[in-house]
């Protein structure tokens, strides 16, 4: 996987091999950008985050928040990991300011983005996580908007 030819389709076959992508991704990344990672419970969501987070070298990486929704990382910009699953609906995350995170000047990362479905940015990357078997994932981007033009075009 090269800087020059991010593929929009992966399979991968280990944890390490999705922090991989998600490291190589990170490379194409600008402050501003919302990632929306989609997929079930243990997909590989969290595990993709970390990779993004090492490719944006932040020193800390995601972890899968057991209290608090949003984490803040620097790396090479602001990082917000956003972990909605404990979130009902997108008014509630308005109350607690997640508009702020998505418009702000850092790189939003989120697990769950089906929570705020209505309030998702219309210039996004889509991510989705399809679980194969016990070690192997299926990775899809997708890039929403007009901001990616230049970058996802192989
Ligand atoms: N190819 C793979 N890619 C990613 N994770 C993998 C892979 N193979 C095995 N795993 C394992 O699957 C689990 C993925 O967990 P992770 O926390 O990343 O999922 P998640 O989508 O964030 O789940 P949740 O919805 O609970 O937040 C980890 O235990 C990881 O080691
Ligand atoms: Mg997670």
């Amino acid at each position: 996987m090269s800087f020059n030819n991010i593929p929009l389709h992966i399979t991968t076959n280990s944890a390490e091999q999705t922090q991989e992508f998600g490291q190589n991704l990170a490379a194409r990344l600008l402050p501003g950008d919302v990632i929306c990672l989609w997929g079930d419970l243990g997909s590989g969501k969290t595990t993709l985050a970390q990779g993004i987070c090492r490719g944006l070298q932040s020193k800390e990486t995601a972890v899968s928040p057991t209290f608090g929704l949003i984490h803040e990382y620097q790396g090479l910009c602001d990082i917000y990991h956003l972990d909605l699953y404990r979130l009902d609906n997108s008014a509630q995350a308005e109350e607690i300011g997640i508009t702020d995170y998505l418009y702000g000047r850092g790189i939003s990362i989120m697990e769950w983005p089906e929570r705020i479905r209505d309030i998702l940015p219309d210039d996004r990357l889509d991510i989705h996580l399809t679980r194969l078997d016990q070690q192997t994932r299926k990775i899809e981007i997708k890039t929403s908007g007009n901001n990616w033009n230049d970058r996802f075009n192989n």
